[in-house]
């Protein structure tokens, strides 16, 4: 996709529980523009295919597509949300079975080129911070702003169990949750591109507002020096 035909795009990239998603709702608030999150629609047709029968050793890429057909992602409100038969997907998208099996789907190249079809068209709509594994790369390679986010794999399951507990974690659980999302890293290794023109944020020692302003930061000067 050529420049001109997106107005402008941030694309935030990085792996597992880097905090990519939260950021990049967060950029699009201060800056005024659209979110979407390529993530959030690998889960999608991951729930969607779950409701059909059969094992997931048998789902095929034409199953998950036709399953993936019940999911839309229009605009509300500034983020563009996900959605299933008209209904928008919540918690269901973060459920045990869906994290386990969406590695799966997005590795299917029917799946993906889906996806990134669909986060074209919300760029085509207007300024947009997008987030996933390969947005600087084969989804959006003339995106005007290009982030990879990184934080120590002990960090980012400090943060998730922070998140899903609602408690300071324990270090047991972190050291289990390290090991999880270590091995989800490694399922995930052949989506997760870098963009050579990518800046680099180290977030293991930053806060969330101050890694949300400096990309802003970023953002404000890239957009005027258009
Ligand atoms: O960011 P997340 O945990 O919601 O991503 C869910 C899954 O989708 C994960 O297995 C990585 C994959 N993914 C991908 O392959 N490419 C993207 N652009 C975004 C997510």
């Amino acid at each position: 996709m050529s420049a001109a035909e997106h107005e402008f795009v941030i694309a935030i990239d990085g792996p597992a529980a880097s905090g990519k998603s939260s950021t990049a709702k967060r950029v699009a608030e201060r800056l005024g523009i659209h979110h979407a999150d390529s993530g959030a629609l690998y889960r999608a047709a991951t729930v969607a295919r779950l409701t059909l029968d059969g094992a997931p050793e048998q789902w095929t890429p034409e199953s998950v597509l036709s399953a993936a057909e019940r999911v839309t992602m229009p605009r509300h409100d500034a983020s563009f949300e996900v959605r299933l038969d008209d209904s928008p997907l919540g918690r269901e998208l973060h459920e045990a079975a869906v994290t386990m099996l969406v590695s799966l789907v997005a590795k299917m190249q029917p799946v993906r080129s889906w996806v990134n079809g669909q986060m074209r068209r919300c760029a085509r709509e207007g300024a947009i911070v997008v987030d996933g594994r390969d947005m600087g790369t084969a989804v959006f390679p003339a995106a005007q702003l290009k982030i990879f986010l990184v934080a120590s794999p002990r960090e980012r399951a400090r943060r998730r169990l922070l998140q899903r507990l609602d408690r300071t974690p324990l270090d047991e659980e972190i050291a289990a949750e390290t090991e999880a999302l270590t091995q989800r890293d490694a399922k995930d290794a052949a989506q997760i591109q870098q963009a050579p023109d990518a800046v680099v944020i180290d977030t293991t020692h930053l806060t969330q507002e101050e890694q949300v302003e400096r990309i802003v930061e970023m953002a404000v000067r890239a957009r005027v020096s258009r």
